[in-house]
């Protein structure tokens, strides 16, 4: 009887194609899970806006041709019932074809109670990277202080806040007055946010959606200079694979003040629980694409716009090695014979 030896699946870590290939892909995957989201705006149901982003992230991210895994998800796999940490996701071709090996970092919606309350700044989003180049951080908070190209080097977690501010306002050439620093507005940051008022800059504090912010404050012409204070580590890593792409300086620490979160970090293989990461180690991928697409109205993308003959969303998709910074504004229609496109 004739054996039959099943063909070898050899996988790559993608090249230069294959991140082109897979950028426009993934887009589709946050496109997808911020229209479904968006359906849900307003109906103040946090958990029904995040289950059916992260099902249709889910169901998209399965036609992508890729050997994926989830390193930062929606928790841990007996937490979460889908895009939990391990998790894998991803096609791969019955005739063996090769496909990446790619490891991914998702938050189907960044803002669960901004999308459920219709404010601005819900977004779906993701960031890839070739096996390796994605930090597994842990669900606990991080200390995070972010700034735009000029002023890398210029700050430091454990400076007074009156100084990071005196030097983000020196590289940025104007006064301390005239700075915009991004603050969640929650009670664990009484003494930053008092400490920024009294150096005189002025203060935007946000209700939820630090890793919008954070994108915010890299780019030019947003408005704002810096994000500062503690958020989740997780939306931390995906912060730091877009500042990487946009050439921004990201400082973060993690926040472990509970024995739990000792014995997870060392599970975890991380030995300095006081180290302080730049976006390079959150996300030291060679090769990073980042992709979001608004839900609600934000800085730099739009909401989700339903209009009859179809829906219009706005994205950013970013890739480091490639060096694109993409926003793009897509028309999807409905099929019909009355369909008209406005510009
Ligand atoms: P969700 O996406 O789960 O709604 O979280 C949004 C967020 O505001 C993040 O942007 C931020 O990093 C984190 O929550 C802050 O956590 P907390 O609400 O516990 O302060």
């Amino acid at each position: 009887m004739a054996t039959h030896t099943k063909p070898e699946i050899k996988a790559r870590t993608f090249g230069e194609n294959i991140e082109s290939d897979l950028a426009s892909r993934f887009l589709r995957v946050v496109e997808t899970a911020a229209i479904a989201s968006a359906h849900t705006m307003g109906r103040g149901e946090r958990k029904l806006s995040d289950q059916v982003a992260t099902e249709s992230m889910r169901q998209t991210m399965d036609s992508i041709p890729m050997r994926g895994v989830i390193v930062i998800g929606e928790g841990e796999r007996d937490e979460a019932p889908m895009l939990y940490i391990g998790e894998k996701v991803g096609a791969e071709f019955p005739d063996g074809t090769e496909v990446p090996e790619v490891d991914i970092a998702v938050d189907p919606l960044e803002g669960t109670n901004l999308c459920a309350t219709g404010a601005p700044g819900s977004i779906t989003v993701l960031a890839a990277s070739e096996r390796g180049g994605l930090l597994h951080a842990p669900d606990c908070y991080m200390e995070k202080i972010v700034v735009g190209p000029s002023c890398k080097n210029a700050v430091d977690l454990d400076a007074p806040v009156a100084q990071n501010l005196k030097n983000i306002a020196r590289r940025l050439h104007r006064d301390v007055e005239d700075l915009v620093i991004i603050v969640l507005d929650r009670p664990r940051h009484e003494k930053l946010i008092a400490d920024i008022r009294a150096a005189g800059a002025r203060i935007r504090l946000i209700g939820d959606g630090d890793l919008s912010a954070g994108i915010a404050a890299a780019v030019e012409g947003t408005g704002v200079h810096a994000v500062m204070g503690s958020g989740g580590a997780p939306e931390g890593v995906i912060t730091a694979a877009a500042i990487r792409c946009v050439n921004g300086y990201m400082l973060g620490r993690l926040v472990i003040n509970k024995p739990e979160l000792e014995e997870r970090i060392v599970r975890m293989g991380i030995k300095d629980k006081n180290k302080i990461y730049e976006a390079e180690d959150l996300a030291p991928g060679k090769q990073l694409i980042f992709a979001a697409t608004g839900v609600t109205e934000g800085a730099l993308m739009k909401g989700v716009r339903f209009f009859g003959e179809g829906t219009r969303t706005s994205s950013v998709i970013m890739t480091l090695r490639t060096g694109k910074v993409r926003f793009i504004d897509s028309i999807h229609l409905e099929k019909g014979p009355d369909v008209r496109v406005k510009f």
